[in-house]
């Protein structure tokens, strides 16, 4: 029905005003019912919209309602008379709310005392096309001689107006549905991923380590994890995340050895536009990605005296600010950090605050080498065998006895993680059901026929150990023979001579 007095043509032309000035939906969509309610009479306007996901309404505008009148406004299509414009995609109006049994008044808003005033409802679809997206409805007092027709014919021009709108919002809910449910199925991977009983291990050192997750992972205490490199430091701290009541939080993680010096503090901290040279636009660091959730950092052993002083007041106050900044930003983050360094050398040499130490060594938790706890050798390489069998669809059942006896005298200076990629390795090259020896690298068969048992004539555990120390150097300085070779206190070309004595490759390490 066309609009048939000046009234009406000014409301409309004021709602397509509205419509044009392009600031964000929520507020237009207010800034319309504002309109109709000055010009209406109307009490109450709301837009309700459809979520596509769920099949169920839920208010996203309304006008003259609180928010949490606004948040109890979740009616299943269907539902009460705005349910049923839905459903229908047809206009209902009702002279008086209290004779009328469809409405569900879900928002309890209106009370007695209104609803003896008497109220009348209009409630008109929203559409795209002939899809209806949601409804437009409004509460007037009653009165006689107004035409609920006539208002169902304005406010079906309204909502024709606002649909493209409304239609947009769609979209947004839509999307912001799917990352929802993407997020919430990466998180739960991640629980899954992380769980403590993922962290392999039967011997007793490490039923120790287990006991120490459970205990702290429901607390907020601060915990250090201690251990050479490759032993599961980053593993633990997953863990103890995810165990505990942040798990749903985010867990952030600093690798505090990989970033430059220079950058570090404002990876932790952030930054302010302008900050420094290359800082053009503002930057949010770790320390607030991780609110109410937990920060790692890992290899706390290498940051500078300067960033372990404002580690130290983060710790204390739980409060920071950004690098080129004033304002003093809150964080209420849980602190795990890691090292393989001896913080305590360090702290002796004046290269780590003493009172940091303190602070962080809260609840120090050590990882032993895989060489102290030799029986999870087979448990962690039967762990690695079936998964890596799995990924790469392969049937490989075991290990032959030869393989066996090569994993477990070997010392793995690389621990876990060696083992792991040695595993990996021999899947990949294992073309039968069970894992030789000639699959492993040529560093680990070596020590089959050659070991250090009291049988070993002595130029033979000379050699042995000769050759160990260089295979840790190439380790330790991933393949780069020149660092190796001043590590273990030879010139390089005498290494590269040696190398090629025992058969090591320094392109295994890399
Ligand atoms: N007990 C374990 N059970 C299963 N997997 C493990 C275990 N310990 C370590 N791993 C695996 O070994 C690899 C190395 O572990 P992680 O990265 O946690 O070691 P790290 O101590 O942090 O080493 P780095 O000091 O070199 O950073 C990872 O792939 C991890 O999943
Ligand atoms: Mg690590």
């Amino acid at each position: 029905m066309p609009p048939t007095n000046i009234e009406e043509l000014r409301l409309l032309f004021a709602v397509s005003r509205a419509l044009g000035e392009g600031s964000d939906l929520k507020t237009t969509l207010y800034m319309v019912l504002d309109i109709l309610s000055t010009s209406l009479g109307m009490i109450r306007g709301t837009v309700t919209i459809l979520n596509p996901l769920r099949d169920e309404i839920s208010i996203e505008v309304a006008h003259g309602l609180s928010k949490s009148a606004i948040e109890r406004g979740k009616y299943k299509v269907g539902e009460g008379v705005t349910g049923k414009v839905i459903e229908t995609g047809t206009p209902f109006s009702v002279p008086k709310i209290s004779k009328e049994p469809l409405f569900l008044n879900r928002t309890a808003t209106r009370r007695r005392s209104e609803t003896e005033k008497e109220l009348s409802f209009i409630c008109v679809p929203i559409k795209k096309g002939t899809q209806v997206v949601g409804a437009l409805s409004v509460d007037r007092p009653y009165d006689e001689s107004y035409s609920l027709e006539e208002g169902e014919g304005l406010l079906s021009i309204v909502a024709a107006m606002i649909a493209q709108h409304v239609i947009n919002l769609e979209t947004v809910y839509f999307e912001q549905e799917q990352l929802r449910q993407e997020n919430q199925r990466l998180r739960e991977e991640l629980t899954r991923k992380y769980r403590i009983t993922n962290i392999i291990g039967n011997s007793n050192k490490m039923k120790d380590v287990f006991q120490m997750i459970s205990q702290v992972s429901r607390s907020n205490a601060t915990v250090l994890i201690r251990g050479e490199s490759g032993t599961g430091k980053e593993l633990v701290a997953s863990a103890i995340h995810y165990a505990g009541v942040r798990a749903k939080n985010p867990f952030v993680k600093v690798n505090c050895a990989a970033i430059p010096a220079n950058l570090i503090e404002s990876e932790m901290f952030g930054h302010e536009r302008g900050a420094f040279t290359g800082a053009i636009r503002q930057k949010v660091g770790k320390f607030e990605m991780a609110d109410r959730g937990t920060i790692f950092l890992d290899e706390i052993g290498a940051v500078s005296m300067e960033v372990q002083a404002k580690l130290l007041r983060v710790i204390q106050e739980k409060e920071f600010e950004r690098v080129g900044g004033t304002k003093t930003i809150k964080s209420d983050v849980r602190i795990i950090a890691a090292t393989n360094k001896n913080l305590e050398e360090a702290v002796e040499k004046g290269e780590f605050r003493e009172d940091l130490y303190y602070r962080l060594n809260v609840f120090p938790i050590y990882l032993p080498p895989l060489r102290e706890r030799r029986t999870d050798i087979l448990l962690l390489a039967d762990y690695f065998l079936e998964k890596y069998a799995a990924e790469n669809r392969k049937d490989i059942g075991s290990f032959s006895k030869t393989t066996v006896d090569m994993l477990m005298n070997y010392h793995w200076p690389g621990n876990v993680r060696e083992l792991e990629n040695c595993i990996e390795r021999a899947v990949l090259l294992c073309e039968e059901g069970v894992i030789q020896g000639y699959h492993l690298p040529p560093s680990i068969q070596a020590v089959k026929e050659t070991d250090l048992s009291p049988g070993t004539s002595l130029e033979d555990a000379v050699e042995n150990i000769e050759r160990d120390r260089m295979v840790d150097a190439l380790k330790s300085t991933r393949g780069n023979m020149a660092k190796a070779a001043k590590i273990v206190g030879l010139t390089e070309r005498r290494f590269a001579y040696r190398a090629k004595k025992y058969g090591i490759d320094f392109r295994w390490y890399r």
